[in-house]
């Protein structure tokens, strides 16, 4: 079986998005491993983020990999789009497209990661049915639409019970990301579980960003 690296994945939502370009650079130079970008409609979720503009205004500032989280409705209209802009690996909720395979498919068919997303009560079954297809599963820890909000616990369950199951069906490459609530108090309760790409937007972005990140790294260790 194999172990996963841990990565480290900043959520850009909470940077400061008039300083796009530096903060971009902040992440890459404090040794971060992605970057999350959190898109939004107003439809599916009850807000309104960025599209794939700013995406492609982002790709030439970094080489750290785009991790590009469509919290949008009917996603296969708008993959290709992102894929244009650079994203690496594009997740889909699974709660937004009425054919999982075949957005899936759709993802992996432009050679980028693909991953579906969970809600904090959406059946795992989902998860465990399409985890054969996926790159990685990203289970929510919060109601997806804002950054700040609490970690809700039944996730270390969820990410349990997944973990072993892709562990015990030869599906150990398939990562879990946890995306919402991810402190530096919290982070390595979260690892333990089984999550490995550990989403943190405002735990990394309040306060001192490098020493956020360095800790989050020593904690990780
Ligand atoms: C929520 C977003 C998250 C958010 C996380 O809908 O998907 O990526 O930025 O923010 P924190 O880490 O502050 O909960
Ligand atoms: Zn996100």
């Amino acid at each position: 079986m194999i172990k996963l690296r841990n990565k480290i994945a900043p959520s850009l939502l909470s940077s400061d998005f008039a300083n796009i370009e530096s903060e971009v650079k902040k992440c890459e130079n404090a040794g971060c491993d992605l970057l999350h970008i959190d898109i939004m409609d107003g439809h599916f979720v009850p807000n309104i983020t960025i599209g794939p503009l700013v995406v492609s205004a982002i790709r030439p500032h970094t080489k750290l990999q785009l991790d590009c989280h469509l919290m949008i409705s009917d996603p296969d209209k708008y993959v290709p789009e992102f894929v244009k802009a650079g994203a690496d690996m594009i997740s889909i909720h699974v709660e937004a497209t009425h054919h999982l395979h075949r957005s899936i498919q759709l993802i992996k068919s432009f050679g980028v990661k693909a991953g579906i997303a969970l809600n904090p009560i959406t059946p795992l079954e989902y998860a465990i049915n399409a985890a054969e297809y996926c790159d990685f599963i990203m289970l929510m820890a919060v109601n997806p639409g804002f950054g700040g909000q609490n970690f809700i616990t039944s996730f270390l369950n969820r990410a349990k019970t997944l973990r072993n199951y892709l562990d015990n069906n030869g599906l150990d490459n398939v990562e879990i990301e946890v995306d919402g609530g991810v402190k530096l108090d919290n982070v390595l309760e979260i690892a333990n579980a089984g999550a490995n790409i550990l989403v943190s937007g405002s735990g990394l972005f309040s306060g001192n960003f490098e020493d956020n990140v360095r800790n989050m790294k020593e904690i990780l260790k």
